[in-house]
């Protein structure tokens, strides 16, 4: 009888460390995660179009508004568009949701779309990780209008390719 409460308790202690090493393995993971994703939206110039006045103030935007996107337009023969609120699309996406739309998505310019297609798997996950952990904040972003309408400013006007 002794033997076997012994054991009994020898297997519960085993399960706990069992669960704290892996709570913590986890956390690591996930908090390690968050932080590449924030590397990443700074670096790979997502914040620079969907964070509100970032190119403007050099970065100092407050992190609260990151990723909400901006009502600055963006003019060209393609029409006017506007980086829309990242943090509210991705409230509303599984991980695996995520990745699939970044590597195929296409948008109108000037969206560096084809650079977002080649991101590694690993980077991907990273900047949903840390999209998800800033919360589903700000507004929705104006709505993209056609070429031959008049945007409200600000905006940014492109010239019109040369003709071929
Ligand atoms: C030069 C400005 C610019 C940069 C840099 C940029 N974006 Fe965008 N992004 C836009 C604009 C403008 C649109 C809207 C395009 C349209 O309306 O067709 C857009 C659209 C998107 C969309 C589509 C959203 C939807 O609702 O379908 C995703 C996803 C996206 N961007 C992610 C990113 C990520 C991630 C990065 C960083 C790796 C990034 N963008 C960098 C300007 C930019």
């Amino acid at each position: 009888m002794r033997i076997y409460f012994v054991r009994v308790g020898m297997l519960l202690m085993l399960t706990a460390l069992a669960t704290t090493i892996t709570t913590t393995f986890v956390q690591a993971d996930s908090h390690d995660n968050v932080n590449e994703g924030k590397y990443l939206s700074r670096i790979a110039g997502c914040n620079d179009c969907h964070t509100p006045g970032y190119l403007l103030s050099e970065g100092k935007t407050p992190e609260e508004l990151w990723l909400t996107g901006d009502a600055f337009g963006w003019r060209g023969p393609w029409g006017t568009t506007y980086a829309p609120n990242l943090r509210k699309l991705v409230q509303n996406l599984e991980e695996q949701q995520w990745i699939a739309l970044a590597k195929n998505i296409k948008t109108r310019p000037p969206m560096p779309w084809f650079n977002l297609n080649i991101m590694k798997d690993d980077d991907l996950k990273a900047l949903y990780a840390y999209i998800r952990h800033l919360g589903p904040g700000g507004e929705t972003a104006p709505a993209y209008v056609p070429p031959d309408q008049e945007p409200k400013p600000p905006y940014a006007q492109f010239p019109s390719p040369p003709p071929q």
